[in-house]
């Protein structure tokens, strides 16, 4: 049992495995894990970064890993490294300067990572992907715009990015480049920046109160808004009419450089585009393995007074349409959430279920199996039980036959004449008789002792061998008036015993099984039935049932005789029908007595209800056949003389009318119906026919006006006189004093 709850429990136990492995595998797509190395922090980067995060969203098995240097060739190197060494799949970079990020570069790419460059350019080749703007074209954009701006004639300072990053260079070339095909501009000094504002403003200042008397200066070109608005402040400080003012970047935002050339502190800048979502859609291709671009040039354009106010509005849409894309995916990002957490209850529910399941298929087994055993236990306490009631039959029998002779003996005048030393051996007899009886019995009564198992085959054999089954007989020396009594036993000692008993009083009749008592019954109608119960081809209880359900024989009384001792045989006896049970060994006083009170109570019942006595009232009767009134107790009983009366009443006037013909009418033997008859009634059927003959002529005599001759011959007496002898001696006067009254 143990071992079935345990199956069950490693049953439950492997699908909770399972489930969990289910739950993480469906989480478990791989992830990319993308590092991005920002060579800087600055609105122009969040800007950037937030980009790729929005693209990051397209790709839910994109997680990204940030990192900014500001400005510093060393922090860029280790944090490289650092995020090389996270593991991730792989690096974005925007480097600080052209060649002092290079070998943190070459480790990253040497590894396996795949390398995107992006924005600023390294001198290195190990890179999988350059993204950015042509900053050489910007530059050179930006001096053709100032040419323009100053009508070819000018004055203007430059100021650079940090050194060495190559956005600096470049503009730089460009700017230069374009500036020396106007002549008439003069670039009165070029100073060195690092795109931070203060330092445009130091270096500014620092320019400004050395050359006082340097003249006037028309316009300055910083290498980005920052840089342009730090040489502003630095003007301003000074005082005096301010030069235009050119920068790079124009990015959307309250600072950004859109805005300050709307507001007319920049005069011109340069949308530098930052491109996150596209960047992040080149690291996913190169990390899915999909076509990609070595190279991407973004494209740009120039932000001046004209187009500020449409440019500053759309970015500012677009901002805004990026900022309900956070709220949608921060949305969906609950609701996954959500999911996840609904699905880990669903599958826990599932796996609770399945638990109680087991835990319920456990118990109900479990219950099975002490049902089983108790079942098999109720099993072999009856087999147990029929063994013992079978030994019990076995020695009881023998003992009844060694007490009951032997008690009888003792009471016989030839005995008392025996010697002291005789009558005391036969009493010891007796006594260790009855004291082997009482040991018997107490074995049935514990019901257990050796269990059947342990007894050997030999020691059954010794206790059940069978007794001898002797054929059927018939006293024929016996007085035919007596009651009948039919005795019904397997053993032919305990029949012969019986005999020696009953022989007496009652004519006996005898049969060896319950499937010839049966037969005996039926034909010879006994008065009385004394039945053994264990026999072969027909027990004793079935014989009983049998007999009490045949119309012929339903009226018999039957006393079971018997070795089964036990209350519940004894019930059983009286559910099958059986008017008495008496239990072997018997004392042959008891079963007298028995069979006596039984046919008393029959003759009883007979006197009580037998053929009403015929009165003057006799008139008033329905039928002639009225008065027969039967000590009916069954409904058997009840439909067999109801039946008789009928036939009694259709053949009253037939005066060659025998008993032969009632009994066939009734499909009965002639023995049969007049002992069935006489059995319920206590008067003989013809007796019935006369009575009923009398009382259908009494009733004409009053009521028709048929002479008596007429009358007696419609009753079916075939004489007058003798009608009239038999009036007179039923009814005690002669038919003619009817008349007259
Ligand atoms: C941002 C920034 C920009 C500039 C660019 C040059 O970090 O300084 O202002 O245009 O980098 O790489």
């Amino acid at each position: 049992m143990l071992t079935k709850m345990r199956k069950n429990l490693q049953f439950a136990i492997t699908i909770l495995i399972l489930l969990g492995l289910l739950t993480s595998c469906s989480q478990d797509t791989k992830k990319y894990r993308i590092g991005v190395s920002q060579c800087s922090d600055d609105i122009w980067r969040d800007k950037q970064n937030s980009e790729l995060k929005i693209g990051a969203y397209f790709h839910d098995n994109v997680e990204l890993r940030f990192a900014a240097a500001y400005d510093s060739d060393e922090r860029q190197i280790q944090q490289i490294d650092s995020l090389v060494e996270t593991g991730i799949d792989l690096l974005i970079v925007a480097p600080n300067q052209v060649s002092t990020i290079s070998p943190a570069i070459d480790r990253a790419y040497d590894k396996g990572i795949p390398v995107i460059v992006f924005e600023r350019k390294t001198n290195t080749k190990k890179y999988t992907a350059y993204m950015g703007a042509d900053n050489y074209e910007m530059g050179h954009l930006m001096g053709e715009y100032v040419a323009n701006r100053l009508n070819e004639r000018g004055r203007i300072i430059e100021v650079m990015g940090l050194e060495g990053s190559s956005p600096a260079i470049e503009r730089h070339n460009g700017f230069r480049e374009a500036i020396a095909q106007h002549p008439g501009v003069q670039v009165v000094a070029t100073l060195q920046g690092d795109w931070t504002e203060p330092t445009a403003y130091n270096t500014v200042k620092q320019w400004l109160d050395k050359n006082k008397d340097a003249g006037n200066i028309d316009l300055v070109f910083g290498m980005n808004d920052r840089t342009a608005m730090g040489a502003r402040k630095a003007f301003k400080e000074v005082g005096g009419a301010l030069p235009l003012f050119c920068g790079i970047d124009g990015l959307p935002g309250e600072n950004g450089g859109i805005r300050l050339v709307q507001d007319s502190l920049l005069d011109a800048s340069y949308i530098y585009p930052t491109h996150g979502d596209q960047l992040m859609q080149l690291a996913v291709d190169i990390l899915e393995g999909k076509p990609y671009e070595k190279e991407t040039k973004l494209m740009s354009a120039l932000v001046t007074q004209d187009n500020a106010r449409v440019l500053l509005m759309e970015s500012e849409e677009i901002m805004r349409q990026s900022r309900n894309l956070e709220q949608l995916h921060e949305k969906a990002s609950q609701y996954l959430d959500q999911l996840d957490s609904q699905r880990t209850l669903t599958f826990v529910a599932l796996a609770a279920i399945l638990l109680l399941l087991a835990l319920l298929a456990g118990i109900y087994m479990y219950y099975l199996q002490r049902a089983r055993i108790q079942d098999e236990r109720t099993k072999m306490e009856r087999e147990q039980l029929d063994f013992y009631t079978q030994v019990s039959h076995e020695l009881r029998t023998p003992l009844t036959l060694i007490q009951g002779p032997l008690d009888q003996l003792l009471r016989t005048n030839d005995f008392r004449g025996a010697s002291d030393e005789a009558r005391e051996l036969f009493s010891i007899v007796r006594r260790n008789t009855h004291h082997l009886t009482g040991l018997v019995n107490k074995m049935l009564d514990a019901q257990v002792g050796t269990p059947i198992q342990e007894m050997t085959s030999a020691q059954v054999d010794a206790i059940t061998v069978s007794q001898p089954i002797a054929t059927p007989a018939v006293d024929t020396e016996q007085d035919e008036d007596a009651p009948t009594v039919l005795i019904v036993d397997d053993n032919a000692d305990i029949r012969t015993y019986l005999r020696s008993i009953l022989q007496g009083q009652y004519r006996l009749l005898e049969a060896e099984d319950g499937q010839c008592g049966l037969e005996l019954a039926r034909e010879q109608v006994p008065d009385l039935i004394v039945s053994d119960v264990m026999m072969p081809v027909m027990n004793g209880l079935e014989f009983c049932q049998q007999v009490k359900k045949d119309s012929i024989s339903s009226h018999i009384p039957v006393i079971l005789l018997t070795a089964r001792a036990l209350e519940k045989h004894q019930i059983e006896g009286y559910e099958s029908g059986a008017d008495a049970y008496i239990t072997k060994p018997f004392s042959p006083e008891l079963l007298l007595a028995r069979i006596d009170n039984l046919l008393q109570s029959r003759h009883q019942l007979k006197d009580l209800w037998g053929m009403k006595p015929a009165t003057e009232n006799v008139a008033e009767a329905a039928t002639p056949t009225e008065a027969i009134v039967v000590a009916a107790t069954t409904p058997i009983e009840d439909a067999f003389i109801s039946q008789f009366k009928k036939i009694v009443e259709e053949r009253l006037s037939d005066s060659n009318l025998s008993v032969e013909d009632l009994a066939a009418d009734m499909g009965l033997s002639r023995v049969q119906l007049y002992r069935k008859v006489k059995a319920l009634t206590g008067s003989t059927p013809i007796d019935l026919l006369r009575k009923a003959r009398l009382a259908q002529a009494r009733r004409l005599l009053l009521e028709s006006t048929q002479t008596v001759s007429e009358i007696a011959y419609q009753v079916g007496f075939a004489s007058p006189s003798y009608f009239t002898k038999c009036y007179k001696d039923e009814f005690g006067t002669v038919p003619g004093e009817a008349r007259k009254s």
